[in-house]
Formats: C-alpha cells, sequence, structure tokens
C-alpha cells in the first residue's frame, strides 16, 4: 500500500536509538526527508549510514540534548531551516523513571520535563506552521499508565494522551492531526534492564498473549501509517501496540 509519504519532511526526537530509531528509518525507506534528534552523535551518524546502505531518504541529524535550555525552540527552528518546511512531528524521546513512593524532586522535574513539557513546547513552537501550512501530523509516544508503583514517566505520559487529545480537538480544523502511541513492552536499553536473565521469558509467557516483547519495527510499522496521508481521519486516537497485554504487573 502506497502511504503517499514520499516527498514529505519530518522532525523526529530520540531517533538515536529503540522505536525512535526505528520509525526514522522506516519513514526515510517510505521517502520522508527526516531530522533526526538525539544526543548520541555516533548512534545519528550511523542511522545515516544505515539508511543510505538500505536506499532511504539521507537524513539530516542533530545533536541536542533535548532537556537544554530553549532545546525545543531550537529543533523546531532547525527544522523549518534544514527541511524547508515540517509535515511530520514524531515526540519520541522519553525514558522510564520509576521511583520511590515519595522520589525525590530532582528526577519528578527532570522526567516530567523529557516526557511531557518538551514535547509539548516543541510542539506548541511548530503549531503556527502547522496552522499556517493547513497540514501537520503530530504523533506523541505514550506508554500505560495503569502499573502498579510509581514511575515518573508513565504520570507524564498520562498527560501526554489527555493533552493531545484536547489539542486534537481544536486543531482539527486547521487540518492537523495529534495522536499518541502507545507502546507495551518494546525490546529496547529503556526497558531491558527491568528484565534481567530469563525475566523476559517467563513475563512475557505469563502476561503477553502474542508470546514475546515487541521490536521497534513493530512500533514503527504503526507510526508510519498513522503519520501519513493515509490516516488523515484518525486523530485524537491512543494506538496501541503491545501484543495484547493490556496491564503491567510491576
Ligand atoms: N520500550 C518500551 O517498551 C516503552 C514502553 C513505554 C513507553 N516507551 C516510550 O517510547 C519512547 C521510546 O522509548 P525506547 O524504548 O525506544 O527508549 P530508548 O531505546 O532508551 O531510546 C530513547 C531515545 O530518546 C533519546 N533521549 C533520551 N533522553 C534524551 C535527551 N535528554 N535529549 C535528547 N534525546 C534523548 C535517546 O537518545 P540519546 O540517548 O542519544 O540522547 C534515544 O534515542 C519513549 O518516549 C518511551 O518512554 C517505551
Amino acid at each position: 500500500m502506497d502511504l503517499y509519504l514520499k516527498g514529505k519532511t519530518a522532525i523526529i526526537t530520540g531517533a538515536s536509538q529503540g522505536i525512535g530509531r526505528a520509525i526514522a528509518k522506516e519513514l526515510a525507506l517510505e521517502g520522508v526527508k527526516v531530522l533526526a534528534v538525539a544526543r548520541n552523535e555516533d548512534l545519528l551518524n550511523s542511522l545515516k549510514e544505515e539508511i543510505n546502505t538500505s536506499g532511504g531518504v539521507e537524513p539530516i541529524t542533530l545533536v541536542q540534548n533535548i532537556l537544554a535550555a530553549g532545546a525545543p525552540q531550537k529543533i523546531g527552528a532547525e527544522g523549518i531551516s534544514l527541511l524547508g518546511h515540517v509535515d511530520i512531528l514524531i515526540n519520541n524521546a522519553g525514558r522510564s523513571r520509576p521511583v520511590d513512593v515519595v522520589g525525590s524532586e530532582k528526577i519528578w522535574i527532570e522526567s516530567m520535563t523529557l516526557d511531557f513539557d518538551r514535547p509539548r513546547q516543541l510542539t506548541q513552537w511548530l503549531l503556527p506552521h502547522f496552522i499556517a501550512r493547513k497540514q501537520g501530523s503530530i504523533l506523541n509516544l505514550a506508554s500505560t499508565y495503569e502499573l502498579r508503583a510509581v514511575n515518573v514517566s508513565a504520570v507524564a505520559k498520562a498527560s501526554i494522551v489527555v493533552w493531545s487529545k484536547q489539542l486534537s480537538a481544536q486543531v482539527g480544523r486547521h487540518g492537523i492531526t495529534v495522536n499518541c502511541l502507545q507502546p507495551g513492552l518494546i525490546d529496547t536499553e529503556n526497558i531491558r534492564p527491568f528484565f534481567a536473565g530469563d525475566e523476559r521469558r517467563k513475563f512475557a509467557d505469563r502476561e503477553i498473549p502474542l508470546g514475546d516483547f515487541g521490536e521497534p519495527q513493530d512500533m514503527a510499522n504503526m507510526a508510519v501509517f498513522l503519520v501519513s496521508p493515509r490516516a488523515r481521519y484518525i486523530t485524537g486516537t491512543v494506538a496501541v501496540v503491545d501484543g495484547g497485554m493490556r496491564h503491567h504487573p510491576f
């Protein structure tokens, strides 16, 4: 199926590894010019090489700590300047942050900034651009918020979902869609430390109907559809890619 993505442009944060890297590569293979943002320059360079070898559109890379002051403005401005215009924004950078029942204020602020405020600020910076062009696809990475222990990132992601739904209702008339993509457990550096040894196998046998963790590519397959013109009538929704797992017992 042609997703009609050829010639489009996209900013994706957290593109150096994991889910973001898979989405960046898949978009490039679909003919999208990507601005790939992350801190790890070596990984961004290897992504560029991997895409070139696979025959995708060469991405532009931007080494940027999204937590730094002014980062959303810088990423948005670089996106417009280097890509010419921006059709697609994927707010993917994030990190699981389990904490004690109280947790340090520093961690709460940092995680809420990374997983909620920065995606919101980058989106808000780009909104006038999207509105002026009467188009824009925004995709925010979410997570389950039905954990049984405190995880700041999941609190931030719950906020992302509520805000995305509110925003989608207001910007739809400008031709802009806002959706969320919610992973179950996807095999990345972000979650590997929580499943040492044969914990992954035991957990998957018990909790995941499709039998194992997902791969970043499983997320990319859904992401490229959701930001494509094929999904033009989908907004304010949360697409779940979780192998049938509906809760996290940790
Ligand atoms: N994997 C899962 O099962 C799962 C479950 C629920 C939610 N999620 C969400 O899915 C998204 C992707 O997660 P993942 O599992 O693919 O994680 P990952 O493999 O750890 O990748 C995270 C990405 O975010 C970037 N990043 C982190 N902090 C950053 C910062 N301060 N500035 C710029 N970039 C930063 C990292 O790049 P650098 O290190 O190069 O900066 C990396 O590219 C996240 O929002 C995560 O919360 C994942």
